[in-house]
């Protein structure tokens, strides 16, 4: 039974310096929990001389060689906080090949060259976990792979990205301007290095990719979901919508379709009344329904330090726990690829279009009669003559559908907002 197992870290920017802190706070609980000390050795960092103080404090080395930590025998756990791709993918196999167990928060990695990189871990029976990857600090993926193993999913909505989260809810409640909004979800640590990542709905769409794997079984790629960011949301729609009874949220989904699934990530109006639309700044929810459970939330920070560290740690946990049980490494998902992509085609979907119109007050209402004639399923519609725009929800609509009408639309103006609409419009 090993008493003792040194951590690797690769990187010390926010996340890690968390990790560093969470696990000075933890390591005797741990330890009574799993008989483990867990003990950072090592950090591989660009300027050892920014950080010297701090790892001093902390008791542990830093080294700009990545071969001081994935080749040196001491080492029984990496954990990569680099983010992005390269060279963190080749860190994380270089570990894994080496026989060390990789703890990881890199959803961009894990959504991309996920089946790649467990392949290896499963090959050389180490662990590898991600826990942090969705959600942040909000235990997901360890109940989907193990409270959610007997039920089945059939749809899983979610608010995953913190910092569009954040930005949404001040833009709403404080009136903040988009970037003003942007640069404090940066300063508080919540956005990507870059966060085009976040405002794009990219980030979002990498951890509905992940929550895709462990809800269906289902791999998807980029290219599979229907993306938007928040970037073109407009104060005048979230207006309406607010007016309306709806939050404006950048909502995640995958939803089952038959015997398939359709996956997307998008600004939608969410009723007041959901449990998704409660969850404000960095918050983060994951609406689950599924036969067996029904409805169910999970809830809490989505980014931040120390939130996402804990989850670092729980993966720590179940690493300890594993060598002491001497149990093997099997992958941290459980469910085999069964849910192949449907047709958007065969989807149908209910929107919120606004207009800045060109034309009459007269002529628009004629025009939204004759979409009505048309077979549009418009349940909502408001034409304010004061601004000279037209509102309108449209339900039951297939891309297509959407496309045209968007392309009718225009002759009235220029269209201003689309958002998607949660559930079926009612007016009470
Ligand atoms: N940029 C991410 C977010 C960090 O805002 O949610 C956590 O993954």
């Amino acid at each position: 039974m090993k008493k003792e197992m040194k951590i690797g870290l690769l990187g010390l920017g926010v996340v890690a310096t968390g990790v560093v802190e969470r696990l000075a706070a933890q390591q005797k609980q741990i330890e009574e929990e799993t008989g483990v000390k867990l003990t950072i050795a090592k950090a591989l960092v660009l300027d050892p001389v920014e950080k010297a103080a701090f790892a001093n404090t902390h008791g542990f080395e830093l080294t700009t060689k990545l071969e001081d930590i994935t080749e040196n025998a001491e080492i029984d756990i990496v954990i990569e906080l680099i983010g992005r791709i390269s060279p963190a993918k080749e860190y994380i196999l270089t570990a894994l090949k080496n026989g060390k167990h990789v703890v990881t928060a890199n959803k961009d990695l894990i959504a991309q060259h996920g089946q790649e990189i467990i392949e290896v871990a499963k090959a050389q029976n180490v662990g590898f976990y991600y826990e942090a990857s969705v959600g942040g600090g909000i235990p997901l993926l360890r109940p989907l792979a193990t409270s959610y193993a007997a039920d089945s999913i059939t749809s899983v909505k979610g608010i995953v990205n913190g910092t569009t989260n954040y930005m949404l809810t001040k833009m709403m409640e404080d009136q903040l301007d988009y970037q003003t909004a942007l640069e404090q979800a940066q300063n508080l640590g919540f956005a990507e290095s870059d966060p085009t990542n976040d405002v794009d709905g990219i980030d979002a769409a990498y951890k509905m990719i992940i929550l895709g794997a462990f809800a269906f079984g289902a791999e998807l790629k980029v290219t599979d979901l229907a993306i938007q960011g928040i970037r073109n949301v407009q104060a005048a729609d979230v207006k309406v919508a607010q007016s309306l009874g709806y939050e404006v949220k950048l909502i995640g989904e995958v939803k089952q379709v038959g015997e398939g699934v359709t996956a997307s990530v998008s600004p939608v109006l969410v009723a007041k009344n959901h449990p998704l639309a409660m969850i404000k700044n960095e918050y983060n929810g994951v609406f689950i329904e599924s036969q067996g459970i029904g409805q169910s939330l999970l809830y809490g920070p989505g980014a931040g330090a120390l939130p996402t560290a804990t989850s670092v740690l729980a993966d720590l946990v179940e690493i300890a726990d594993r060598t002491q049980g001497k149990q093997d490494f099997a992958p941290f998902n459980r469910k085999v690829a069964n849910a192949p992509l449907v047709n958007r085609e065969n989807v149908k979907e209910n929107y919120f279009i606004s207009v800045s119109l060109v034309t009459s007050a007269i002529e628009t209402e004629e025009f939204v009669k004759g979409l009505v004639e048309q077979g549009y399923r418009v349940v909502y519609k408001a034409i304010d003559t004061k601004n000279n725009r037209l509102s309108l929800i449209v339900n039951h609509l297939t891309p297509t559908d959407y496309q045209t009408l968007l392309t009718k639309l225009a002759t009235q103006g220029m269209i201003q907002g689309q958002l998607g609409v949660m559930g079926d419009f009612n007016e009470n």
